[in-house]
């Protein structure tokens, strides 16, 4: 059976040029900074975000990880948009692996704005730990996207009392995408960065932490610590350099999908979408009907050959990805409304 699956980007199949560039990359022991392959995917993606080093690593989870043990000290506290995915999903590994703490922000509009900096950071006090880190997000994991110029605002906030700013962009490029901007424009206003090659950019596996010479050398051996040394990982780096050179363009389209989507559930009687907060490849939707069975909704579905995660706080995500066509969606659309009906 085949399966339309909008639970995430993440479950993208690699291109064929990328199964042919595995088979094709020439590999070495990247311990050993040996790998051609890692080397070059390296470089294109600190090229790439205008940053001086990267480093290529398992996951986005062990990227944002690294950029925490790197900045910080143990006993330090990282401040931290409450509904962001180190927070929310990271197991907690800051504390365990970093010994840091978390001052979270919890703001309706999931961002963090220059008063909570100020707010948040601490003072010289016998009883405070140190501000060690601002994490930032973007695009943000409820799909918005910061605008550029509060990066800034934020960037220059924490700077001035010398805190370093990290940036979990997972999908940096949809955010650059919806912003109209050069990643790089981005990427000025945050000392390190994470991106992920295994979302919608297709690859099967990794994501790139990019930073300064200094910071990647020590993340290097950060990621030594964490196990994440790899041998002849050009096999996966080859498909990060077909992620990087041929598939940022076509994100657009995932993002136009999404649109279309969002704009179909509007037309299903108990599910609304705010258009407005569609601005890259996920759409949540919110379900108003009343003893609403999230979990039975899913299971039929799936039964129609449609993958969804189960709602969470009274709403469905939708991710779209290049493997979801607009017949898909169509189709997926009217499955809903079919399941809608026999529920
Ligand atoms: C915003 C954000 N950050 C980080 C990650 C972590 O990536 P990974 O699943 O590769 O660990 C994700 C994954 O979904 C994400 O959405």
């Amino acid at each position: 059976m085949k399966f339309i699956d909008l639970r995430s980007d993440t479950v993208t199949q690699p291109t064929l040029e990328m199964r042919q560039a595995m088979y094709d990359a020439l590999v070495g022991d990247d311990v050993y900074e040996d790998d051609p392959t890692v080397k070059r995917l390296e470089e294109l993606a600190a090229e790439k975000v205008g940053k001086e080093a990267a480093l290529f690593v398992v996951s986005g989870t062990m990227g944002n990880q690294l950029a925490i043990m790197t900045h910080t000290k143990l006993g330090d506290e990282i401040i931290v948009g409450a509904n962001s995915h180190i927070v929310q999903h990271e197991v907690g590994a800051a504390a365990r692996l970093s010994g840091v703490s978390y001052a979270i922000v919890d703001n309706e509009d999931n961002r963090i704005h220059k008063e909570d900096v100020l707010a948040k950071i601490r003072t010289e006090d016998i009883h405070h730990p140190d501000t060690g880190l601002l994490c930032l997000e973007n695009a943000l994991s409820d799909g918005t996207v910061v605008p550029i110029e509060e990066m800034k605002e934020l960037y220059e906030t924490a700077h001035l009392r010398n805190i370093p700013v990290h940036l979990d962009g997972a999908r940096l490029f949809n955010a650059a995408i919806y912003l109209n901007v050069d990643p790089k424009e981005i990427c000025k206003y945050t000392d390190s960065v994470m991106f992920c090659l295994s979302k919608g950019l297709a690859s099967p596996v990794g994501s790139m932490l990019c930073g300064t010479k200094e910071f990647i050398k020590k993340a290097r051996k950060m990621r030594k610590i964490l196990g994440g040394g790899m041998r002849q990982a050009g096999v996966l780096a080859a498909c990060g350099i077909v992620s990087l050179e041929k598939m940022i363009g076509r994100l657009k389209e995932d993002h136009d999908n999404a649109k279309y989507l969002a704009n179909r559930l509007n037309e299903t009687e108990g599910f609304s979408v705010d258009l407005d907060k569609v601005q890259i490849n996920m759409v949540f939707c919110k379900v108003e009907i009343e003893n609403f069975d999230f979990i039975k909704f899913a299971d039929k579905l799936l039964e129609k050959g449609i993958k969804t995660n189960p709602g969470e706080r009274g709403s469905i995500r939708f991710v779209t990805n290049k493997d979801v066509t607009r017949e898909d969606i169509d189709y997926a659309v009217e499955s809903i409304k079919e399941v809608l009906q026999d529920l």
